[in-house]
């Protein structure tokens, strides 16, 4: 098999990449190790910056998005029972959209045959070849069978624990990274959530937040230790300290329901500034994690991708290389403010277990600050929209 652009991985990155790329007549195969229910399957963020929405409008792939994405012009810091509300509409002109990471990646495929984006599912042990060379190639098994896949380029949006980063010499690797003693616990359910607008709480017990999918699904996530295990939180349990700490805050009271899903995810800040190799570029959270405070992670792969289509659109149509070698630094300069974000709000809410009262005077001090000026809540709103392109 020969391509033109061959993507490993179906998540956002490279869905969104593949649909880019087709919109221009660039031939793209993208190989996925997972079924397609299982990638649909899985419950990630859902908060939308202008740049992600705009890429989807773009592509008209966007019924879904304007018939139940949520337009939110605000969301709430809490300081215990004090809630700090970020105006981002009168702010900055802009607002962020609510619509998950599951409904858009299940819109994505949905649009791939009609516009001959193929992917390839269930290909296992898939390899990186002469990634540096002139004639780089995928190897992979796909039903019991082997394949290769020859392409001009090879794009890793295969995640953090993909093959393709891997596949970039240790020597030629440039990586940054900050871990968390703690993680989030989360559940979503069939719940009205309990405010319009989510709720990012700093509080005794730590940090807590509330968020939604739609007006009848609700998603909410606690701050919980490393070594906590889900058999730890029976739904009543998490229930009780969900209602707890969002009674005085919320508009709303926590409603109860059946958990549709319940995990514990690690906390990471990571950075790869190595994105390209040869022919071989990463793009999404296979060069970079944030901590979920914020939700950049899918809308820094959606940058990412913005950038890596045009540059691949300007190396097919007019031989312009300027953007395949910008494209690092490009992405890097987002990359990194995103990530400066994502650690900030993540060390103002929650509650580090090196950290004394001391510490936690200088985040209540601080989001006082916030409570008072328009100039750091103007600062936290252009940053929550999103930095522009
Ligand atoms: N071969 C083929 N595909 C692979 C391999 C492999 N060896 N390893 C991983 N993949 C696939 C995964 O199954 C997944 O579908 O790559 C895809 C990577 O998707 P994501 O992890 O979602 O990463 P990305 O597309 O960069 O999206 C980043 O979305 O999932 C969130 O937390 C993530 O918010 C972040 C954003
Ligand atoms: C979510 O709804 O899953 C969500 C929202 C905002 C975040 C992180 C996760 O910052």
């Amino acid at each position: 098999m020969r391509t033109q652009v061959a993507i490993i991985g179906a998540g956002p990155a490279g869905l969104l990449l593949g649909h880019l790329l087709r919109a221009e007549g660039i031939d793209c195969v993208i190989v996925e190790r997972q079924t397609r229910s299982h990638v649909e399957g899985r419950i990630r963020a859902g908060v939308l910056e202008t740049v992600t929405t705009d890429l989807l409008h773009r592509l008209g792939i966007d019924a879904g998005l304007n018939a139940e994405g949520l337009v939110e012009d605000g969301f709430n810091l809490a300081d215990h029972d004090q809630l700090i509300r970020i105006d981002i509409a009168r702010l900055t002109g802009g607002h962020v959209v609510v619509y998950g990471q599951t409904e858009m990646t299940r819109d994505l495929f949905a649009a791939a045959p009609e516009r001959g984006l193929e992917i390839l599912f269930e290909a296992a042990d898939v390899r990186i070849h002469d990634a540096d060379g002139a004639g780089p190639f995928l190897s992979f098994t796909r039903e019991g069978a082997g394949h290769r896949l020859d392409a001009d380029f090879i794009i890793g949006c295969d995640g953090f624990h993909g093959p393709s980063r891997k596949a970039i010499p240790a020597a030629a690797l440039r990586e940054y990274e900050r871990q968390y003693a703690f993680g989030w616990l989360g559940i979503l359910a069939d719940v009205p959530p309990c405010h319009p607008e989510l709720i990012y709480a700093n509080g005794a017990a730590g940090f807590a937040l509330a968020s939604m999918r739609s007006t009848t699904r609700s998603r909410y996530y606690i701050q919980v230790p490393l070594s906590g295990r889900l058999e730890d939180w029976p739904e009543a349990r998490l229930w009780d300290v969900l209602e707890a700490r969002f009674a005085p805050l919320a508009e709303q009271g926590v409603v109860r329901g059946p958990a549709l899903e319940m995990s514990i995810a690690p906390l990471r800040s990571y950075v790869c500034e190595t994105m390209r190799h040869g022919r071989l570029f990463l793009a999404g959270d296979a060069a970079h994690i944030v901590p979920p405070t914020g939700a950049k992670g899918l809308n820094l792969a959606a940058s990412d991708v913005a950038y890596l289509s045009d540059a691949l659109i300007d190396h097919y149509r007019r031989g312009d290389e300027s953007g395949l070698t910008g494209y690092q630094a490009k992405a890097l300069a987002r990359i990194w403010k995103a990530e400066r974000f994502s650690w900030y709000l993540t060390k103002l809410m929650h509650r580090f277990p090196e950290d004394g009262p001391f510490e936690q005077r200088m985040q209540s001090a601080e989001l006082q600050y916030v409570a008072r000026s328009e100039a750091m809540q103007t600062a936290i709103a252009e940053n929550y929209i999103g930095l522009p392109l």
